[in-house]
């Protein structure tokens, strides 16, 4: 009982750019934080993979920050929440290592084999949420199985980014519904392993994990980890899940109608549900929350502040600076009209050969200027999402916003304006889904109803649609769309 009382949690995010760790209380205060960064790697065009084991050592490297923060703290871990970026395919041999680097998310190699399970299987993707993408885990398989065989064929045990942290924290081999989720071989309704996923990829069954909740628990730290961190014997790993559900479950996004924007590498609009609503047509995602019998929909889009970051590197600036610059100049939208596709993209295009664009560029144009246009692509990339969605029941609620994009106020004006919904940030929410892991920790060790664990932190500011720009961005979005059509098979 008393650890219940004193016992501390850890979250830790697989995140694409870094590892990001906190260390949570009862009263969820943040008493220490770390984030390690990690690079990804492109030894193709379309091709995106980073190495399991580097994960695993950036966590390593995040637990001794966090120790050196505070040491008592650390000492007092009472249970652990994992958080991870979605869709990898962590593949593992017998011995339980990785076979080859993981294929990420944004991953678009296979591009051909999605294309040909949607002709093939075209009732599929109404009982797996959402249509056959490249960036998904089968897919991705399935070009391994053609192109890459011998590996295929030794495949033990997949798993999801996170999940390979599990595996080093407990020995465990076990994934939860919210990433199992995003595999296109989760029956999501059911909140099980669609065989017939399985068959038509020609994986085995017998190499996908057992499946918990988020909130359920799924082992405990090995003595060795444990007393190299100075940890107590019996420090618990609950489930945890994918990052777009754990991100929902810290700032308490986890019942019927709750809506948000996450504006990380990636960006997505969220609405949660208490039941399965799959939109796959539109291309929206309908998949299992990490908490159990929810659900949520979601428009999931692979360019967000990453093409900020990347027009920051092209022009030598910090993206703080160049941000700063576009808010001290911006007086409406920009004359520059961009295109986020640096990545391809999923919603509403399910197109990995999609390409970013600027065009209206003239001598004069500045880096400030364009650094606008590229932050307006985005945010016109998240009304297509809206637009994807379909009506909200209530389309005046607030929407939040997490995410490190999430700390540009100009950024949330822009949202604000293109969605016309008020853009409510929260205190923390920059913590993202490591701070939502240590809760799902938190109510896998104490048995708190989740309810009352994951509820909205204090609000930050609200940011109303400014009906000038309401106005001024329309014609620009419409603008925005088209050219993209305008563009595709051109570029
Ligand atoms: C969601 C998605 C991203 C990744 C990386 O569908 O692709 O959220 O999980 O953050």
């Amino acid at each position: 009982m008393s650890e219940r009382r004193s016992g501390l949690f850890l979250g830790i995010d697989i995140g694409t750019s870094g590892i990001k760790a906190v260390l949570v209380d009862v009263a969820r205060r943040t008493l220490a934080e770390a984030t390690v960064p990690i690079g990804i790697s492109r030894p193709h065009p379309l091709w995106s993979e980073q190495d399991a084991e580097d994960w695993w050592q950036a966590v390593e490297v995040a637990g001794a920050s966090l120790k050196r923060q505070a040491p008592d703290a650390f000492a007092r871990i009472a249970a652990i929440g994992l958080s991870g970026q979605m869709h990898g395919a962590v593949i593992l041999g017998h011995d339980h290592r990785p076979l080859r680097p993981v294929m990420l998310w944004n991953d678009g190699r296979a591009s051909a084999e999605a294309a040909e399970l949607q002709v093939q299987y075209p009732d599929l993707a109404g009982q797996l949420g959402v249509l056959p993408m490249a960036g998904l885990t089968f897919p991705k398989l399935l070009w391994l199985a053609r192109h890459e065989p011998e590996t295929f064929a030794a495949i033990d045990c997949l798993l999801l980014p996170k999940d390979y942290i599990r595996l080093k924290l407990t020995g465990e081999l076990a994934s939860d519904m919210s990433d199992a989720a995003g595999t296109w071989g989760f029956d999501q309704a059911y909140r099980t392993w669609s065989d017939e996923a399985a068959y038509v990829i020609g994986l085995d069954a017998s190499a996908l994990p057992r499946l918990v909740e988020g909130t359920e628990i799924t082992g405990i730290v090995r003595p060795e980890i444990a007393a190299r961190w100075g940890l107590s014997s019996a420090v618990l790993v609950a489930g945890g899940g994918g990052d777009a559900a754990v991100g929902a479950v810290g700032i308490g996004a986890i019942n019927e109608g709750a809506s948000f924007v996450s504006l990380g590498t990636s960006c997505q609009l969220v609405r949660v549900g208490s039941s399965y609503r799959p939109n796959v047509e539109s291309l929206v995602h309908a998949f299992a929350h990490a908490v159990p019998e929810r659900w949520y929909q979601m428009g999931a889009m692979l360019n967000g502040a990453s093409v900020l970051a990347w027009g920051a590197q092209q022009l030598g600036r910090e993206v703080s600076d160049l941000v700063g610059e576009v808010e001290a100049h911006f007086t409406g939208p920009s004359h520059l009209l961009a295109l986020p596709y640096l990545a391809g993209e999923r919603t509403p295009h399910n197109n990995p050969d999609a390409k970013g664009a600027i065009i209206g560029l003239t001598s004069t144009t500045s880096p400030q200027e364009i650094a606008q246009a590229l932050m307006e692509a985005v945010a016109f990339s998240l009304a297509d999402a809206d637009l994807a969605l379909g009506p909200a029941a209530d389309d005046t609620a607030p929407i939040a916003a997490i995410g490190g994009g999430a700390r540009s106020e100009l950024w949330m004006q822009m949202i604000a304006a293109v969605l016309n919904r008020p853009i409510v940030r929260y205190r923390g929410a920059d913590k993202g889904p490591a701070f939502g892991a240590s809760l799902l920790a938190r109510v896998a060790l104490t048995g708190e109803d989740i309810e009352e664990v994951a509820v909205p932190p204090d609000v930050a500011d609200v940011t109303e649609p400014d009906e000038r720009l309401v106005e001024a961005y329309q014609p620009r979005l419409e603008a925005f769309r088209r050219l993209y059509k305008v563009l595709k098979g051109e570029i």
